[in-house]
């Protein structure tokens, strides 16, 4: 079973895999990328994307069509690299058949001391972190050409929906967490930089602009702070959202922005972890319980029907039965519309992964179970409440073979809907039921172009 089970936020975490992508014709080489975790990964990889078609790769969906496999891999968690290992052998077994003929894995177990022994163990070409992801072009037959594939060129170009990376790494140290590790320390792109790329995407045809990072709202540059270049953002682009966000560095006035500007999705993913104030000084996370809840405050009153997400960690070692509680306590205060749970997972390296007064693998997956009920007890009954209204719906994923959408309100929230539109286009639907995750449209009632 999986570790966390996720409560489905309305941007999917990791992409699905492309049908076949043009690369240039006659080359007859074939390349097949797979993505594991967050959306910086997905970011990764759309640059990745772009390597490989500039070599005169053409995409493919299966390891057995493929000449190159790339694993761009997620290590916040042991059973990421589990799954990982998984795809491993089997990559082996096709490479002995004599169907795939090379393996590069990349992203953040690439930047692990563990990636050796993979690297060993399955016979892996090419092992890359995530700061030297530019190394591919040269894998793949390109000219070495580090200054060509930085962050700071667009991956998406010509997509309706575009990820804009506006800072790396992380300056934290949580206690279980090891993206500092992996990613670095933060680097923030400079304002001219991210604006430039937007103003070229929107040029371009994008729709819709998710500013990323492993906490967006650490973002500063020059005296400017993250509102004032998420402001600047919503100016030049139809729609905006960003993610992640840290707690500590949540400013009111970025939360007012969200509900003022009309370009803002009204969606706010803020991980809290713990709801025990005990918890949150052991995981170094530099805010009280309180604190957090008084940000939430702020955001419900600038956005009513805004959406809200967090993350949980359940069985963190030393949490007791009364820092469960609190957790509990928190997620009814603030009646998150969704949310990814985890148990907790010891990452080698990490200060927690050395504590003891280790919580019981039983003790935590009840915890974890208590805490997804909760979690999905409130969002269904808030989705309960859209249903009768009207929403203006942003077609994220076109009509599959059953003829359904994927869309996002202005709220945030997914929906699923009945229409011929096509992604990046907007329209009008009736709410006709809820479920904990998702909401449900009629038919559409006038389609109103692409806004
Ligand atoms: N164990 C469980 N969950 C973790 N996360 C990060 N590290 C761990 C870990 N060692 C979760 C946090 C974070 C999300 C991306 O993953 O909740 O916000
Ligand atoms: Fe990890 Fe904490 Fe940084 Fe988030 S803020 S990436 S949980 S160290």
């Amino acid at each position: 079973m999986s570790e966390a089970t996720r409560v489905p936020r309305p941007i999917p975490l990791a992409t699905k895999p492309r049908p076949r992508a043009a690369g240039r014709p006659g080359s007859g080489k074939t390349a097949c990328i797979r993505t594991f975790g967050c959306q910086m990964n997905v970011h990764d990889s759309d640059r990745m994307r772009r390597m490989i078609l500039d070599a005169g790769y053409a995409e493919v969906n299966a390891y057995e069509d493929a000449d190159i496999v790339i694993l761009n891999t997620c290590y916040v968690r042991e059973n990421a690299v589990d799954r990982v290992r998984g795809h491993l052998g089997e990559l082996n077994r096709l490479r002995k058949e004599g169907r795939v003929k090379k393996v590069a894995l990349t992203g953040c177990i690439g930047a692990a001391e563990e990636s050796e022994t993979l690297r060993r163990q399955f016979g892996i070409d090419l092992v890359l972190g995530t700061h030297n992801t530019y190394e591919l072009a040269e894998f793949v037959g390109l000219p070495t050409m580090e200054e060509t594939y930085t962050p700071d060129l667009p991956g998406t170009e010509g997509e309706h929906a575009a990820f804009v990376t506006i800072m790396t790494g992380c300056n934290y140290q949580c206690s279980y967490c090891i993206v500092p590790t992996v990613r670095g320390r933060m680097v923030c792109r400079s304002k001219e930089s991210v604006l430039s790329e937007v103003d070229r995407l929107v040029a371009s045809g994008t729709r819709y602009v998710t500013l990323l990072g492993q906490t967006v709202d650490a973002w500063r540059h020059e005296g400017d702070r993250f509102c004032d270049l998420l402001e600047a953002v919503a100016d030049r682009a139809p729609r905006v959202s960003f993610t992640t966000s840290h707690p500590s560095n949540m400013e009111d006035r970025t939360l007012e922005a969200i509900g003022q500007k009309d370009t803002i999705v009204k969606r706010l993913h803020l991980p809290v972890q713990s709801g025990s104030d005990r918890m949150l000084r052991v995981m170094h996370r530099g805010y009280k319980a309180e604190r957090y809840r008084r940000k939430i405050g702020v955001f419900r009153e600038a956005a009513p029907d805004g959406t809200l997400s967090t993350d949980i960690i359940v069985g963190h070692p030393g949490e007791t039965e009364e820092d469960h509680e609190a957790t509990l306590g928190l997620v009814e205060d603030c009646a998150f519309d969704s949310a990814y749970v985890f148990k907790f997972s010891p990452r080698e390296g990490t200060e927690a992964a050395s504590l003891g007064e280790v919580v019981p693998p039983k003790v935590a997956q009840r915890r974890f179970l208590e805490v997804l009920r909760a979690v999905e007890g409130n969002a269904f009954a808030r989705n309960q409440r859209k249903i009768g209204g009207t929403e203006e719906v942003y077609v994220r994923h076109g009509a599959n073979e059953d003829g359904r959408a994927i869309g996002e309100t202005w709220s945030g929230h997914a929906v699923h809907l009945r229409t011929e539109a096509t992604p990046g286009e907007y329209v009008r639907v009736a709410i006709e039921s809820a479920g904990p995750h998702v909401l449900y449209a009629g038919d559409p009632l006038v389609e109103t172009g692409s806004g």
